[in-house]
């Protein structure tokens, strides 16, 4: 099969990265300190989207509350620039219900989401007044169980699903339809010394606003039949999927496509692939959501809370990787091999469709790359399969031995979601950068002696 013919993906300008990018005794230093690869996080960004997301839904609601899901980003720094922007945070496991604690967020500012909650996650939540979202009957039962043996009730959300997106129900294992719901009320009600239902919860799968728009107005419906029937909800959380641009041009992202119709790579289709480019700014989607529906939250007193990962982390990361070798392969390829596990950078399905950048170690000019020469990058595993893009890579210069590459905006679920550490190669350390003149490393890091 003959190579598919290279197309750019460039990424969106982050002037943080351009400045590494263009000074790399910078990223060789830290890449010497700290081992490749390396996860680079900075937070001013993910401060800034924050106070752009608040901005966007104070035009739109009298009350909102974010929660930034960590599952997104493993770094507690985050976590800690989250607790000092004043918003909140979604946890899915005890350990990151701990960091969130130990970063100073406490009651409603803590939501556990978690798919799974251990008696211990349950506990550790009453104890902190977090809002505990349940997802099923048994997990009612689970959370007035340890209610009762704290003798402290619990704040409860629900977690709903079923909802349809132009006429078709969404697919999800999440969740219990509102007439389920409807059904457990009385269960719950009976039970309100140990757990008081404080909310509605749903997170859809995709990135369709009309259909974040058509669940919130079923949800209003189910939030009258509760507090028609005794029950007190103060808020809903329409969870997250919000969208961010990862590239520069829709017409190169039209263009992969193209080529990727004609001459499919395996694994990558559009329909399982996160939209690297989306028109769809941040703004437009929440207006396209809540337009209109200010007095129905009004009328009913509910707060809007809403809970995104990795549309708060845009800009937020990058990873970078020094080349360990590049040789001839077969097939005519130019085999680019890296100092990383594909799993390092590669998003929870599908993979990074956003072009890395190469930083040559030299400042000496390199002749560009023939026209025909194609940069397949690998990773480090012994496996045929350890490709960190099934996609050619069209570098500009022929990347050399020494050489680092810079992976942009991979903070949102590119780093840390799938990270393995097989043939015991530690897992990358996380560096904040925040100030580049003196690093350090996130208090999450995984100490390489642990392994
Ligand atoms: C329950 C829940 N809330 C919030 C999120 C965050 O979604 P995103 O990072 O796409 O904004 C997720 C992601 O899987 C989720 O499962």
């Amino acid at each position: 099969m003959s190579a598919l013919p290279e197309t750019p993906l460039s990424s969106i300008e982050i002037p943080w990265v351009e400045s590494i990018s263009q000074d790399p005794a910078r990223p060789d230093g830290w890449l010497r300190e700290f081992d490749s690869p390396l996860n680079l996080l900075q937070t001013e960004p993910f401060r800034e989207n924050i106070k752009q997301l608040s901005k966007a839904l104070s035009k739109l609601v009298d009350n909102h509350t974010i929660h930034y899901a960590i599952k997104a980003n493993k770094a507690t720094c985050f976590v800690e620039a989250a607790s000092e922007c004043g918003i909140g945070v979604d946890v899915a496991s005890l350990t990151e219900l701990q960091t969130a604690v130990a970063s100073g967020l406490t009651g409603s500012r803590i939501t556990v989401t978690g798919v799974v909650k251990s008696p211990d996650l349950i506990r550790t939540a009453i104890e902190e007044d977090a809002i505990l979202v349940a997802d099923h009957r048994e997990e009612f039962d689970l959370i007035i169980r340890e209610s009762r043996k704290l003798a402290k009730q619990a704040r409860l959300a629900v977690r709903v699903s079923g909802f349809s997106d132009h006429g078709k129900t969404i697919p999800t294992r999440f969740g219990m339809s509102p007439d389920e719901l409807r059904n457990q009320l009385r269960y719950l009600l009976e039970n309100s010394k140990h757990v008081r239902l404080e909310g509605i919860h749903f997170h859809l799968p995709g990135y369709s606003a009309t259909a974040r728009r058509e669940a919130l107005k079923e949800t209003f419906l189910l939030v009258d039949t509760i507090n028609s029937e005794g029950g007190s909800i103060r808020f809903i959380d329409i969870g997250g999927g919000f969208p961010m641009s990862y590239l520069k041009s829709e017409d190169e992202w039209n263009a992969f496509w193209e080529r990727n119709r004609e001459s499919p790579l395996p694994g990558v289709s559009e329909s399982t692939s996160y939209p690297y480019f989306n028109e769809t700014t941040l703004p437009g989607f929440l207006h396209e959501i809540l337009v209109g529906l200010r007095k129905e939250f009004r009328e009913r007193d509910l707060e809007l809370r809403c809970e995104p990962g990795r549309s708060l982390l845009a800009n937020s990361g990058a990873t970078i990787a020094r080349v360990a070798s590049v040789k001839p392969a077969t097939h005519g390829r130019t085999a680019v091999t890296c100092e990383i596990n594909g799993t390092q950078i590669r998003p929870r399905s599908g993979e990074l469709l956003v072009d890395p950048i190469l930083i040559p170690r030299d400042d000496v000019s390199r002749s560009p790359a023939l026209e025909d020469s194609s940069f397949h990058l690998f990773g480090r595993y012994c496996s045929e399969n350890d490709f960190l893009f099934r996609r050619p890579i069209p570098f500009k210069t022929p990347p050399r031995p020494g050489d680092i590459v810079l992976f942009p905006n991979t903070a949102g679920y590119h780093m840390h979601f799938l990270e393995t550490h097989g043939h015991g190669f530690p897992l990358a350390e996380n560096l904040v950068i925040d100030n580049p003149d003196s690093p350090s490393l996130d208090r999450s890091n995984t100490t390489k002696a642990s392994l």
